[in-house]
């Protein structure tokens, strides 16, 4: 099984989108495949057509804090071992722990329990049955980052290729060096590059110096090229990209990233 945790404190550089697409072609391809929902603003949850509201005890709250409202909390707070990660939703052939606005309290609540960080990841440690978890936090350098970070074998570094994308780096490395702290194995394994607008000399620029100066760090993809169109319709329909455009552009470069992460984890395509 590995874990991965698509990790950007900046929000809007397509960590959601990336993780739904990847996590689709992954699943299309025969691996089983869990997606968790670490956002409050649950867009995860809702681009992949989940319309209605989920009870907090359906969301990743009693793996990290026990069962909402009932006190469990405290008790997990001395040394309660074994909290599990809820039953899954289906979606589109994948398992998803969806989001709800409430999970915004762990933020807080965690910070009381000891060694709160590492709660997600013996959570994660427990599941049987999946060869890929893919995990989408919040856009924020917060308790539920730490956690989703913390409890992966890996990151990917969603990124887009212009000067916000440039602007973020030192502090997406500098984090993840943090995060090593409690999870000593934990390194980038891609930087995904996303939004690429090749029309424009910004964009050609940008690229050129995430090209020339981020493979020390780790190796980037293949550009997703910015297609506003498609990436807004495909989530009013609820669906991954390659199932709204299947043999699209779009559909094309979202599957060979997927090759090119695959590649970069060392694993067969
Ligand atoms: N390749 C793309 N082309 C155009 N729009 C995109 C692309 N990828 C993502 N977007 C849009 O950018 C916005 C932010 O993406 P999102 O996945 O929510 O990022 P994050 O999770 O990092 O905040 C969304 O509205 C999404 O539809
Ligand atoms: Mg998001």
């Amino acid at each position: 099984m590995m874990v991965l945790t698509f990790f950007n404190h900046a929000g809007g550089v397509a960590k959601t989108s990336t993780v739904r697409d990847v996590g689709y072609v992954l699943a299309e391809g025969g691996r089983r495949v869990l997606l968790i929902d670490m956002d409050p603003q649950a867009n995860l949850t809702k681009w992949l057509g989940v319309d209605e509201d989920v009870d907090l005890d359906r969301t990743v709250y009693p793996a990290i804090l026990g069962e909402p409202g009932d006190g469990t909390a405290e008790v997990a707070n001395g040394d309660e071992p074994d909290l599990r990660l809820p039953s899954p939703l289906q979606v589109h052939g994948m398992d998803l722990i969806p989001a709800h606005l409430n999970i915004a309290i762990i933020e807080r609540e965690i910070l009381t329990v000891f060694l709160g960080v590492l709660r997600l990841r013996d959570a994660v440690r427990r599941l049987h049955g999946y060869d890929f978890v893919l995990i989408d936090p919040p856009p924020s350098l917060g308790q539920l980052s730490a956690l989703a970070v913390v409890a992966s074998d890996r990151v990917v570094v969603p990124l887009p290729t212009n000067r916000k994308g440039l602007d973020g780096i030192p502090t997406v490395v500098k984090m993840v060096r943090e995060y090593k702290k409690a999870a000593r194995d934990l390194d980038i394994a891609l930087f995904v590059l996303t939004q690429h607008d090749r029309r424009t000399r910004h964009d050609r620029e940008s690229h050129e110096i995430i090209a020339a100066q981020l493979p020390a760090v780790a190796p980037i993809s293949s550009p997703l090229a910015s297609r506003p169109a498609i990436y807004s319709d495909a989530q009013v329909e609820g669906l991954p990209i390659p199932l709204y455009a299947p043999g699209s552009e779009a559909d094309r470069e979202v599957r060979k990233v997927t090759q090119e992460l695959l590649a970069a984890l060392g694993m067969d395509a």
